[in-house]
């Protein structure tokens, strides 16, 4: 399978997020072997978008001539994206935004009812892309922190998405944590091949994967402790 990992992180390789995005695709290559391509978006040119929708009528060309030129081919060649990110302000980092609104040459002006909502008709071929967000962030607890950033990666990608938040992601980077986060990853591990194998995970093993690693109150004492 060809993935394209868009790592929104600042941070690049050095993300908290992308501990777990590694241990997912771990997981993936132990089912079968995949190829792999990470971008870090960071380091690409991206304009944002000017919203003169001309991309939308004219068969989808922008404006921009920078590097989201080729991110769109190479998403086109894709099998699955994969959307590693932290959460910023309760949604993605603004680098991985711009990316996303620069996808509407994929799209054509044209709309239509698909059950309760309308959506774009797309100008390209993109129906066999499966989507997959992979956030974490710095409070300990997913119950709402995530909902505002879950909500928009369903709308956007309503077909094929799935959605891991991992609260307390600091703890990757953290040495000391490792008896608690080297067996988070392992759980990683273990959906990656379910996903590769069957293109779903067991909803008791993504509830796991998504709660706290260590009690709310005790994690919120180790940040403050450093404060
Ligand atoms: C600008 C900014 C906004 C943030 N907003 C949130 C937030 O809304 N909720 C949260 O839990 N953490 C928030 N964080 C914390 C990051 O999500 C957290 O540090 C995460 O582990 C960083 O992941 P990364 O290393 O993959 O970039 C924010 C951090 C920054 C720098």
């Amino acid at each position: 399978m060809k993935i394209l990992v868009l790592n929104g992180s600042p941070k690049r390789e050095l993300s908290d997020t992308m501990h777990v995005t590694r241990a997912f695709l771990d997981g993936m290559n132990e089912a079968a072997p995949q190829a792999v391509h990470t971008i870090h978006v960071i380091d690409k040119h991206i304009e944002y978008c000017t919203g003169c929708f001309s991309c939308m009528r004219n068969g989808g060309t922008c404006i921009h001539d920078d590097n989201m030129r080729e991110i769109l081919n190479e998403i086109l060649a894709s099998d699955l994206l994969i959307w590693s990110f932290p959460l910023y302000c309760y949604g993605m980092p603004a680098p991985l935004k711009a990316l996303l609104d620069r996808t509407l040459p994929l799209s054509s002006m044209a709309m239509q009812k698909v059950g309760e909502r309308y959506e774009h008709i797309g100008q390209a071929d993109f129906s066999r892309l499966r989507y997959l967000m992979i956030s974490g962030c710095g409070f300990p607890n997913s119950r709402h922190n995530f909902e505002p950033a879950a909500a928009q990666f369903r709308l956007c990608f309503p077909g094929g998405h799935t959605i891991i938040t991992v609260p307390e992601s600091p703890m990757f980077n953290a040495p000391e944590a490792a008896v608690v986060t080297e067996p988070r990853l392992a759980l990683v591990r273990q959906a990656g091949k379910q996903y590769a194998k069957s293109g779903g995970i067991d909803t008791a093993l993504l509830n796991e994967i998504c709660s706290p690693m260590i009690p709310e109150e005790q994690y919120a004492a180790i940040v403050n402790g450093r404060v």
